[in-house]
């Protein structure tokens, strides 16, 4: 059984409104929703933000759920010039920029895990999935709310997510995470944390973002609106090709 995971209410509202044959169970103030979408049983749960918040959830959905996959799906702030507002980046590495034990460890490795970096399985049918969103995203949205949100043409990106407490909202922020991991593509709050309770647990896990903002002085104003009008949309009609596909 699959565990779907937003950090937000409005990052996978709609596809809450669409589960089907509904129970929900609140374990440590999280309401975890399982149901059935398009046929598939799966559990879905909001996290709320930061590494421990997910950290938490994850373990729960795996211990008490038995799920055996995690995706998590949410927004995420740019820190690359080439990926810019309403792209997808589809993580294929994840660390967790504030861990940092150094003299003792180097930075962002994660102490006695001998691990700074985080791979997740490809799962090449939601690659597909994110791309057939891509070609269709105008399909979705009205003019005004693109223009709005100066979304052109969605572009997926593979690279690395750089994950920590930590709402980046200036270049001396990002200089700091780029100077230890300079691929990184963008910043969340949580994906790296999934990303280790996964790997301890030996579970197969994928992390979607949605640029919402681009890490700077005008990221707490972009990022809520963003998340309520567009990431929500991009999340509901991701997983319905990826379940369509699955399913065949
Ligand atoms: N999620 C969305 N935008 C973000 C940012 N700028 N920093 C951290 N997490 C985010």
């Amino acid at each position: 059984m699959l565990g779907l995971i937003s950090a937000m209410y409005e990052e996978m509202d709609r596809v809450l409104s669409q589960l089907e044959h509904v129970e929900s169970q609140v374990i440590g103030q999280r309401t975890f929703y399982r149901g059935t979408f398009q046929n598939q049983e799966l559990v879905l749960v909001f996290s709320r933000w930061g590494k421990v918040a997910a950290a938490t959830t994850v373990t729960q959905l795996i211990n008490t759920f038995k799920v055996d996959q995690i995706v998590f799906s949410g927004v995420a702030g740019s820190i690359h010039p080439q990926v810019k507002v309403g792209d997808i980046v589809l993580a294929n590495a994840l660390v967790q920029h504030d861990m940092n034990a150094s003299p003792l460890f180097p930075p962002t490795e994660i102490p006695l895990l001998e691990k700074s970096v985080f791979q997740p399985h490809f799962e090449p049918k939601l690659e597909n999935a994110i791309q057939h969103f891509a070609h269709q995203y105008a399909e979705y949205f009205s003019k005004e709310t693109l223009e709005n949100f100066g979304i052109s043409k969605p572009q997926l990106h593979h690279g690395k997510i750089a994950s920590g407490d930590l709402f980046v909202h200036s270049k001396s922020q990002i200089d700091v995470i780029l100077l230890h991991h300079p691929d990184t593509l963008c910043v969340e709050m949580e994906g790296a944390a999934v990303a280790q309770v996964c790997y301890e647990y030996g579970i197969p896990y994928q992390i979607i973002r949605i640029i919402s903002d681009e890490a700077n002085a005008n990221a707490h104003v972009d990022f809520p609106l963003f998340a309520k009008e567009v990431a929500g949309k991009y999340t509901l009609e991701i997983l319905k090709h990826w379940f369509k596909a699955s399913s065949l």
